[in-house]
């Protein structure tokens, strides 16, 4: 991949591009470890680190020369301030929405040109390599094996927090990576809480249960969810979910590559439009994911985005009724040459348990 950044700076005119958001890190190197920053050039690619990882950056990115930053003076930017007077740099690129201020000020202080971009390596990110899209077959697949054991365990009286670590558990059981990010399970009136944390609150009779989950696969995410009721859905839960489950179908016919992604929102909310649940539905309806659960492209009214051929994108819309409760069914998506193909596969039907 560092080709791709070298051709980038070729044609912005710039020496050096020093990347230090992890999962860009990892995207560029193959590292799979912490506390990494890549400065890379046409005259070399520096992996700077400290010395808990030199040895790990030896083996995983042997194309590079690795610098114990700790060793080349007090900062990092002080370790990049060694890398440019070697290689007689005259400017280079920062990420500006990662890099902190201090840091930001220590690379002014070099004198030379220090730009800060957003969205450089994202844009590479969000069209998928062959080998990223079936690393990310096999986290939805893990999924999906996950949620086939986590049902069984679902009755009255066990608790939310009970419930997500055996949810996580079975992730990991199943193959995951054993990095953990914040999976949501709740239940009753709290499912209205769009990013609800697990709590003690007991599983009772009618509650639904919304688990929003997913797990890693060498580094590449899942995020799906799955809304169930205990025990028999009323009318009013039956008709909530019936509505919902006709938004992800037609969002999911309209993402196609080409489609805008204001076109796939404006599907989403054909079955709730006229419906007295609208002003319970959420914008935000879905969005890029790979090495980072929310990134480019994302999905919702504002957005200006257009659908690309290998993007994989959650598609998420949702009805959230305060003090009632919400449903969310999410599915994970890889836009294809002739339509799409959902790579998560549960069940959608309304599971009564
Ligand atoms: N509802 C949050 C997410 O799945 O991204
Ligand atoms: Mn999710
Ligand atoms: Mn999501």
């Amino acid at each position: 991949m560092e080709n791709k950044i070298i051709n980038y700076l070729k044609f912005k005119n710039v020496d050096g591009f020093f990347i230090s958001k992890p999962q860009n890190v990892r995207y560029i190197s193959n590292y799979t470890s912490d506390d990494a920053y890549l400065f890379i050039t046409e005259k070399g690619n520096y992996f700077l680190t400290d010395p808990r990882y030199t040895e790990q950056a030896q083996i995983e990115c042997p194309n590079y020369t690795i610098i114990n930053w700790r060793e080349k003076g007090k900062t990092i930017a002080e370790s990049v301030k060694f890398i440019i007077e070697n290689l007689n740099i005259k400017s280079f690129l920062f990420e500006g929405d990662y890099v902190n201020y201090n840091m930001a000020e220590e690379f002014k202080s070099f004198g030379l040109e220090s730009i800060g971009v957003t969205g450089v390596v994202e844009s590479f990110r969000s069209i998928k390599t062959e080998d990223e899209i079936n690393k990310l077959r096999v986290a939805c697949q893990i999924a999906d094996r996950a949620f086939e054991r986590i049902i069984k365990d679902i009755r009255v009286g066990i608790t939310e927090k009970e419930l997500a670590s055996k949810l996580s558990h079975y992730m990991v059981m199943e193959g995951a990576d054993t990095k953990p990010y914040g999976n949501i399970l709740i239940s009753g009136t709290r499912t209205s809480l769009l990013h609800g944390i697990p709590s003690n609150k007991t599983i009772e009779y009618g509650d639904f249960v919304l688990m929003d989950y997913g797990c890693g696969y060498k580094g590449y995410l899942s995020d799906m969810t799955r809304t169930v009721v205990v025990g028999k859905a009323t009318k009013e839960q039956r008709e909530v979910y019936s509505i919902e489950m006709q938004m992800v179908e037609d969002s999911k016919a309209a993402m196609i590559a080409g489609a805008k992604a204001t076109d796939v929102y404006e599907a989403s909310i054909k079955a709730i439009k006229n419906t007295k649940y609208f002003p319970y539905h959420y914008n935000g309806i879905g969005h890029g994911i790979g090495l980072f659960v929310h990134e480019i492209p994302f999905m919702g009214p504002r957005s200006t985005e257009i659908l690309q051929e290998n993007n994989v994108i959650t598609i998420e819309p949702g009805i959230y009724i305060p003090n009632w409760g919400g449903v969310r069914i999410e599915d994970q998506i890889l836009i294809t040459k002739d339509g799409n193909e959902c790579l998560t596969s549960s069940i959608r039907e309304l599971i009564e348990l």
